[in-house]
């Protein structure tokens, strides 16, 4: 194994850095709020990840009362059903014990947390950030669980087929650059590096860096660890055991690629880190990413900016426009402003379907029928 192939978090310069140099006084106190601002959502975030054994356990805990204030006729019918969340309640323990190992290592990963600012958990919960860490959970099982393949044919296969179908070269891969922007825990990336191509993810949420961090470069041992996603919410069940199916992770030795291609993950935001790299990317690959923007547009504009001439764009995920004032345009209509932008397009799907951090067992099936397309930044035609 070369050095470089050993994947690594890489904390890009946003724009606001670069542009500090040259900043007065005004801007350098701006410039310390950001800081502060960055350094208190880090810890937030922190303690989203330490509190979800309390958050969750509360969640448990109405399950129990609402079971201790039956008549007791009705107690008597329910068998093993509390016997059962306080099984949940033990797996809840279990994935904080992952949980916990996560956040160890994220502590050091881009600020040194000073002691003591980390816990004890603090009293306030956000409901938002417990369900992320809930939806980091359930990523794990997604993109590092074995069980989680189907999902990731579904969603990454398509992409990766198309990538050898542009890129077939079997001497010099290495040499393909792919840029995946909003990587989440990086498989996608992996996946592309380890066919020989040279890849970077790109993902700005510190749930998603600190995890990936944790998988990427923590974890050798296939199936070394493993949490339990699937033990909240409690309806939807065909039976109570499905509550309690483990998910081991990784499925595969992430450090295992081959000899050559470059991979690494870049923090930042995509918009930010990437509009000054004109041309440098000979593809890039979005999976469930364009509607993350809030304004799509600047997402087509930045992936022209980063492709090389004849590079490609290969793209699948819905148009879910998950900001609430997004600009959130019917797939005809985004379309349109990709093509305007000078795009060509190769290929074009719609309906695929693609389930997302889809617990296989629940009677809630929730799928996307996603967009596939690739296209191309056209070449400069020869004088
Ligand atoms: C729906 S997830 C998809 C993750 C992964 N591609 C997959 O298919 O499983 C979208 C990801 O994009 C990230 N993201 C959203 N906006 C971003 C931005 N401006 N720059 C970088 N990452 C971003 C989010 O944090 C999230 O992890």
């Amino acid at each position: 194994m070369e050095e470089n192939n050993t994947p690594s978090l890489t904390l890009s310069k946003t724009k606001e850095d670069d542009n500090a140099l040259e900043c007065n006084k005004l801007e350098e106190n701006s410039q310390s709020n950001n800081d502060d601002l960055e350094r208190k959502h880090f810890h937030r975030v922190l303690n989203a990840f330490k509190n979800y054994k309390r958050w969750a356990l509360g969640q448990l805990q109405g399950a129990l009362e609402g079971v201790a204030r039956l008549p007791p006729r009705h107690r008597a019918l329910l068998g093993g059903h509390r016997a059962h969340l306080e099984a949940l309640q033990g797996a809840v323990g279990h994935n904080q014990h992952v949980l916990d190992a996560l956040v160890r290592d994220a502590q050091h990963l881009f600020h040194e947390a000073p002691p003591g600012t980390v816990g004890p958990p603090s009293e306030e919960r956000e409901e938002g950030e417990a369900e992320k860490v809930e939806g980091v959970l359930r990523q794990l099982f997604r993109e590092w669980s074995l069980e989680g393949e189907a999902e990731r044919d579904a969603s990454f296969a398509p992409i990766l087929q198309e990538i050898q179908r542009r890129f077939p070269q079997v001497e010099g891969r290495a040499g393909v650059r792919v840029l995946v922007p909003g990587a989440g825990l990086g498989r996608l990336p992996y996946e592309i590096a380890r066919l020989g191509y040279s890849c970077q993810g790109n993902e700005f949420s510190l749930f998603m860096l600190f995890t990936s961090n944790f998988v990427l470069n923590k974890c050798r041992a296939v199936g070394g660890h493993h949490v339990f996603p699937w033990v909240l919410p409690l309806h939807n069940r065909s039976r109570p055991c499905h509550a309690l199916l483990p998910a081991p992770f990784p499925d595969v030795d992430p450090s295992a690629l081959p000899p050559g291609p470059a991979f690494s993950m870049a923090a930042g935001s995509f918009l930010e880190i990437y509009n000054d790299q004109p041309g440098a990317w000979e593809c890039v690959a979005t999976c469930f990413f364009v509607d993350t923007a809030s304004n799509v547009a600047e997402y087509v504009d930045v992936v022209w900016h980063v492709l090389a001439p004849g590079g490609t764009w290969v793209n699948l995920g819905p148009l879910l426009y998950h900001g609430a004032k997004a600009l959130a345009l019917s797939w005809e209509e985004l379309r349109e402003i990709i093509a305007h932008k000078g795009f060509t397009f190769l290929r074009e799907e719609v309906g695929v379907c693609t389930p997302y951090a889809q617990d296989p067992r629940s009677m809630m099936v929730h799928a996307y029928r996603s967009v596939f397309f690739s296209c191309t930044k056209p070449a400069p035609k020869a004088e």
